[in-house]
């Protein structure tokens, strides 16, 4: 009998944090996985061992902002895997503190590059090749509660993300008909080595706000990847799955309630 082949996710920005997890959550599904970072610091090698999987893991690298380097991705793909993806989850970003007032244009341009930009170029040519196998599919794009809420001094990430919240719907609907679906996972506030180094009270603070009152963990948004990605959730497509423990559902209100 011939040996069926696992399925392939491509998760971009995997080499740390969120992306990290959801790599190892993904190989330890069945999934052969593809990581895609501008780091490279670690090897596929080391990415399958920390993860402790048999599945095959190869880190690549690729800014997702620049049209040719994504191509030449999905072309390294194809030459070592001889197939395309079938998952493909868009993690990478990048996130610039500023007031409106004080943002560089520069800082502007690379952040919605790399967040808004990346996602829409590697959605394309993910779709693309998938359209050749004559394939279904799944993306996940990664949001934030910046979706749909405002944030200050994140004018360009928040931009980015309400972009990324549009993208989501309008790649669904004209996708539908390759039997891709496209969804957006917005996570709350997630405790990573980024987060840890911005806020040293970060756990505690967001723990305050958070209805389920502690702060997110990377399995809890890579667990929620695996999900959604599932044949459980075949007839889902264009919508956001806020993980973030209720923060996002607490309106402003005056006093405690
Ligand atoms: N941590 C949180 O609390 C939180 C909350 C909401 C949303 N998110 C979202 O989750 C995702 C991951 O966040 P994180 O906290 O793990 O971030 P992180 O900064 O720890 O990791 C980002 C990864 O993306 C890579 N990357 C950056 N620019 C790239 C580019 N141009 N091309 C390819 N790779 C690139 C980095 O090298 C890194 O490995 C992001 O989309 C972020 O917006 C995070």
């Amino acid at each position: 009998m011939a040996k069926t082949e696992p399925p392939l996710a491509l998760v971009t920005g995997a080499q740390r944090g969120i992306g990290d997890a959801i790599g190892c959550a993904l190989s330890q599904a069945g999934y052969d996985v593809v990581v895609a970072d501008i780091d490279t610091t670690h090897s596929g090698r080391e990415l399958a061992s920390r993860w402790d999987t048999t599945q095959r893991v190869e880190s690549l690298e690729c800014d997702v902002a620049e049209l040719a380097q994504v191509e030449a991705l999905f072309e390294q793909v194809h030459a070592i895997f001889h197939r395309s993806p079938d998952c493909l989850v868009n993690n990478a970003a990048v996130q610039v503190w500023s007031s409106l007032l004080d943002l560089s244009v520069e800082d502007w341009t690379r952040t919605l590059n790399v967040n808004l930009t990346g996602t829409f170029l590697m959605i394309q040519q993910f779709a693309r090749y998938r359209q050749r196998a004559q394939g279904d599919g799944v993306i996940i794009n990664i949001g934030s509660g910046c979706n749909q809420l405002a944030f200050p001094n994140l004018v360009s990430y928040g931009a980015s993300k309400g972009g990324i919240e549009m993208l989501t719907k309008t790649a669904a609907l004209e996708l539908g008909s390759l039997g891709i679906r496209v969804n957006c996972i917005a996570p709350g506030a997630i405790e990573t080595e980024r987060t840890r180094e911005e806020t040293a009270a970060y756990a505690q603070s967001w723990s305050a706000l958070t209805p389920l009152q502690r702060v997110g963990e990377v399995n809890d948004v890579a667990d929620a990847v695996v999900a959604l990605a599932s044949d459980a959730m075949r007839f889902v497509s264009g919508q956001t799955l806020n993980v973030d423990g209720g923060l996002f559902s607490r309106a402003a209100w005056p006093g405690e309630y």
